[in-house]
């Protein structure tokens, strides 16, 4: 572990914008610098460097992050391992130290549970080299020496507490977190039969096990699978603080780059389809994990490449998973993205298909792959009888929930012409097959609206304060509630804040509360509050807007504090002070009545 003090002082040390220049010209542009993306392909520079804020972030494919975080994306390196070369570049010698820093119990826990992981991903490797049958096993399926390392396929004995010997608290709570062990019930006595002690025992015994690694490399879940016959085939961990299955593709670590040189990204079904093309070359391949593929995934899958070919087994249940795959594209698509389908023999998955015809033509089978507008109208069309009026009718009515999903105005143009075609019409005759228009405005990136959140007040006093640490001194702690992640994240980054020096950066910030469980709500204020606007920070009266958005907090605390009290008042519980208070909040709020109507309160029932 690298102390977050020297973290801090890397940050405060090193330029970002020397940092990124080093392998991305960067032109000045206003207080800003500005180059053509190196993590999408672009014409128009949408990227964006702020060294005021030490930070980076790209207005077309969203992403972001400061300086460690633009070297592990750019160089595919590792949280410490990015750090390490930050430093060396700044000549500042890295301290390593052992276990839990004290002062961080939320940044350790969290860490805690990373480091469980990779003691566990290791066990399992160093089981796999010991274990014949297993190694045999691996072999059958076609897989090299070389291709298990790179994806880190271990094994997990066949004992009930093989774990055991690898954490010293196997019975933590803790251990219990990283979901790589279940606690069985406990049983009332039966007749004859004595009470059952509840018990503790290994998640995966007896299987192969496909670590699933996240954007950072680090092992966040695992898949096992049985050797040879056996239920269930597939054993996943469940979903814990680290895990969040609709979020995570299997394969992304490794294949990060091929995916960003082919600018396509093939999505399969299995872990083994991953691991399987990989070992013929096919490198830029990821799996959905046991569930249906969700916007999220297809999110950040067209952020990572213009292309995405989804290549599902070819039986009944294949096709299903493709049909899905297409309705959940249909609203994040853009003009310039492509989403295509490649259908296997029904008796083949992605494993089989490549071992039997090999790269080549496997690589010739995608570029035929068949363009979402053909699935679309294709499939729709067989299902009913477009030989008679009645027939195209029904085609029409099926087309339209779908086509009225697709925001991409050129793709969507062109389906709704090629559906008038079928159908004999004029596409003019088609209006209500557009999406929702609202004045034409310009709308936000579909990717974007997908993951929006509403925005809470918490929510926009952090997005304010991530703009300008320095402003947190002006904000009054109390005033916040802890009722939210939002809320929360508040507190401690005001708390951080106001503990250091003037003059803290976003970037510092954001490593401050790295893999801390504040991180997805900082994430999301910086996704949500379009923290790197081309607004020049002066033009904006943050401090205003602060004091503005803590009044309405001071209201609402208010309002919920006399609800409570009346609630209670109701049923004459009230003490002669509670009395006084509510008397007081009433007071208060009949005379803001009026002058703070501007304020936005809700309305009172
Ligand atoms: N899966 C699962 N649980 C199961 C079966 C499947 O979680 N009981 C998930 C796994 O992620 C698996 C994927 O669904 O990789 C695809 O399942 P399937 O096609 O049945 O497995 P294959 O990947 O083809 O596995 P194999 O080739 O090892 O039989
Ligand atoms: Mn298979």
């Amino acid at each position: 572990m690298i102390p977050q003090d020297f973290i801090q002082s890397l940050l405060g040390r090193v330029d970002i914008v020397d940092v990124i220049d080093r392998h991305v010209r960067l032109k000045k542009a206003g207080t800003n610098y500005k180059a053509c993306c190196p993590f999408h392909n672009e014409k128009t520079p949408s990227f964006n460097v702020s060294p005021s804020k030490q930070f980076y972030h790209c207005f077309g494919c969203g992403a972001h992050g400061n300086a460690i975080g633009f070297v592990m994306e750019y160089s595919g390196l590792t949280y410490p391992d990015a750090i390490r070369e930050l430093a060396q570049q700044a000549g500042m010698e890295v301290p390593e130290v052992r276990g839990n820093l004290p002062g961080r119990p939320a940044a350790a826990q969290a860490k805690g549970l990373v480091d469980r992981m990779m003691e566990a991903l290791n066990y399992y490797r160093a089981e796999l080299k010991k274990t014949p049958e297993a190694i045999e096993y691996l072999k059958r399926r076609g897989l090299s020496g070389e291709i298990a390392a790179r994806y880190g396929l271990g094994y997990a004995p066949d004992a009930w507490q093989s774990l055991k010997g690898v954490f010293a608290d196997y019975e933590s709570a803790e251990m219990k977190e990283t979901g790589l062990v279940i606690d069985s019930e406990a049983g009332e006595a039966h007749g004859a039969e004595p009470a059952k002690k509840a018990r503790r025992y290994d998640r995966f015994r007896g299987r192969v096990m496909f670590p699933i690694l996240d954007s950072r490399g680090n092992v966040i879940g695992f898949g096992g699978r049985v050797i040879g016959d056996g239920e269930p085939k597939y054993l996943n961990s469940p979903e814990t603080p680290l895990f969040e299955k609709g979020r995570e593709l299997y394969g992304l670590w490794q294949a990060r780059r091929a995916i960003r040189d082919a600018n396509l990204v093939i999505v399969v079904e299995g872990y083994m389809d991953v691991v399987a093309l990989a070992q013929h070359g096919v490198e830029n391949a990821v799996a959905t994990l046991g569930t249906a593929t969700t916007p999220m995934h297809v999110a950040k899958l067209l952020r990572l490449a213009d292309s995405v070919v989804y290549c599902f087994d070819g039986d009944a249940a294949g096709r299903r998973a493709a049909w899905k795959a297409l309705e959940v594209s249909l609203p994040v698509l853009a003009d310039g993205k492509s989403v295509a389908f490649l259908f296997l023999p029904p008796e083949d998955d992605p494993d089989t298909f490549v071992r039997r015809v090999g790269k080549e033509a496997f690589l010739g089978a995608l570029a035929e792959a068949k363009p979402l507008s053909q699935f679309l109208v294709s499939e729709i069309a067989s299902k009913v009888d477009m030989r008679s009026e009645e027939g195209r009718a029904r085609f029409l009515a099926q087309a339209k929930p779908l086509v009225s999903q697709i925001e991409a105005p050129a793709l969507g143009a062109m389906i709704r012409k090629r559906l008038a075609e079928l159908a004999g019409l004029d596409p003019a005759e088609l209006p209500g097959y557009l999406p929702p228009r609202d004045s034409g405005r310009p709308r936000p990136a579909p990717a974007a609206r997908v993951i929006r959140r509403a925005h809470s007040l918490e929510a926009q006093i952090l997005q304010r304060v991530l703009r300008k640490p320095d402003l947190a001194r002006s904000v009054d702690p109390d005033l916040v509630s802890d009722g939210s992640p939002e809320g929360r994240a508040l507190h401690a980054a005001l708390a951080f804040a106001r503990e250091g020096d003037s003059g803290l950066t976003l970037g510092q910030v954001i490593a401050h509360f790295e893999g801390s469980e504040h991180a997805a709500a900082l994430e999301a204020a910086i996704r949500g509050g379009s923290i790197l606007d081309e607004v020049p920070e002066d033009d904006l009266d943050l401090a205003a807007e602060l004091a503005g958005l803590q009044d309405k907090l001071g209201h609402q605390r208010a309002d919920r504090r006399k609800a409570e009290l009346e609630a209670r008042h109701m049923e004459g519980g009230l003490t002669e002070a509670e009395q006084a208070e509510l008397a007081s909040l009433t007071a208060r709020q009949a005379a803001s009545k009026g002058v703070n109507s501007a304020l936005e309160l809700p309305p009172k029932q």
